[in-house]
């Protein structure tokens, strides 16, 4: 019905399971302003180690915590930042010193975290870092933390990329032989010269600054399912990428590609804007908010990845609790109208206020009333096929039937509508679902 661009990994599991978390984690939740703050504030690699490395020392760290939040909460998969731009490492790699075992946390973080997600049945995505402001081969360019450095080209001449390159491949070895099945890999990212608005002569880097090509030939060798992200700049590579990853925006349609077929794809959202623990930010989203969101993603075909930044001590704040709990309570009436789902057929146009998830399996079509409209639904296009309708979150009937003529007469519904009869109260949940039984 929906034609979409087939992927190497595999996806099959992605495009049923919709909801997933994403999880930042690492020094930066101790200055918690940001999981840039090294880069924004250029604070030098021996202050800022000095500061968080040494006192990285999450002691109320608990998997198990975390995984049943989530779980809770209705997702099904879960990616966690195994390093994030300034390096640091959350698992024991063999190749560096600057990892969670040398910090006061003293032990691997991730494999006890891909165990326990794994145990509530979730599916286990790493996310890696491309870019290193630590890692002395790295080259210093126009986003690193010494950008701004009055000896860069100075430094640079006894940087080798190459090094980089090999420890980098070295690592993601490492993480896809040591922990199991991954099922999903997260690059982050390029910014070569030219690119999303880029100048001509902006100093970033790209596909040959990882060598691209190689890292995901071995990504797939080593694990021949997993799903890879778009950001290793290699989107005319057959074999490239896997899935699209608009970022903090609300697509406004189904992404497509270059020839215009819809691609597997997941929107990465936070909760207040940063994706590490940010102490003092006040924008966090309502769970209304965050469900709209999941609802209007799965109405276009995606998935929504949403963010936790877990704080130093290692848990998932209040807010955050609060939020995955409200999204849990919804999810659990619910959760029939996201997994499985995706956008209608496109010959069942939309009705106002609402968003359509579609599950062609089962044949129901589910209207996420948006907005609580006074006693009626018009269905445009549907009369004749639909056999039965219900409220979601109860069960209980919803009575179809005919525009009146009065209605019509008044454009009041269309001929070819057929019409839900809706209680005045809104049923008292965030947002109601009808499920309607397609003949
Ligand atoms: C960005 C940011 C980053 C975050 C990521 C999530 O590219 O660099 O901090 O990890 O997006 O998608």
């Amino acid at each position: 019905m929906h034609q979409v661009r087939p992927t190497t990994g595999d996806s099959n599991w992605f495009v049923n399971d919709r909801f997933g978390l994403f999880i930042h984690w690492g020094l930066y939740a101790l200055p918690a302003r940001h999981e840039w703050v090294k880069q924004r504030e250029e604070i030098p690699g021996d202050v800022y180690d000095s500061k968080y490395f040494t006192r990285f020392d999450p002691d109320l760290y608990d998997p198990d915590v975390w995984a049943a939040a989530a779980s809770d909460a209705g997702m099904k998969y879960f990616v966690v930042t195994t390093k994030h731009h300034d390096g640091f490492c959350l698992w024991d790699s063999k190749l560096t010193d600057y990892k969670a075992t040398n910090t006061p946390a003293r032990r691997d973080l991730i494999g006890p975290m891909a165990k326990a997600f794994r145990d509530r049945d979730m599916k286990v995505g790493f996310y890696h870092s491309l870019i290193d402001w630590h890692h002395p081969n790295f080259v210093i360019d126009d986003v690193h933390s010494m950008r701004n450095h009055p000896d860069r080209a100075e430094l640079n001449k006894t940087r080798e990329q190459q090094q980089y390159i090999d420890y980098l491949h070295g690592q993601v070895r490492e993480l896809l032989t040591d922990y199991g099945r991954v099922d999903m890999l997260f690059y982050d990212f390029s910014y070569p010269a030219g690119s999303r608005g880029r100048a001509a002569d902006f100093v970033g880097k790209g596909r040959r600054d990882w060598d691209s090509e190689a890292l995901i030939k071995l990504t797939r060798h080593l694990q021949p399912d997993i799903l890879v992200d778009d950001r290793l700049d290699l989107f005319d590579a057959p074999g490239g990428w896997d899935y699209r990853t608009p970022e903090q925006f609300m697509p406004r349609a189904w992404p497509t590609d270059d020839a215009g077929t819809k691609v597997v794809w997941e929107t990465c959202q936070t909760f207040s804007g940063s994706w590490g623990y940010h102490r003092d930010e006040s924008s966090w989203k309502s769970v209304d908010q965050l469900l709209r969101m999941l609802i209007e993603v799965v109405s276009k075909g995606g998935n929504l990845l949403l963010n936790v930044g877990p704080t130093g001590r290692g848990e998932f704040d209040d807010r955050a609790l609060d939020r995955l709990q409200g999204m849990g309570a919804w999810m659990r009436r619910h959760g029939r109208a996201i997994y499985g789902c995706t956008a209608a057929p496109p010959d069942i146009p939309t009705p106002q206020n609402c968003c359509l998830t579609w599950n062609p399996q089962t044949r129901r079509l589910y209207v996420h009333i948006l907005a609580w409209p006074f006693k009626q639904l018009s269905l445009d296009g549907l009369a004749g096929r639909v056999e039965y309708a219900q409220l979601l979150n109860d069960a209980s009937e919803v009575f179809l039937r005919e525009p009146t003529p009065h209605q019509l007469e008044m454009g009041g519904a269309d001929a070819g509508a057929v019409v839900l009869d809706l209680p005045v109260e809104q049923p008292r949940v965030e947002i109601p679902v009808v499920e309607l039984f397609l003949k």
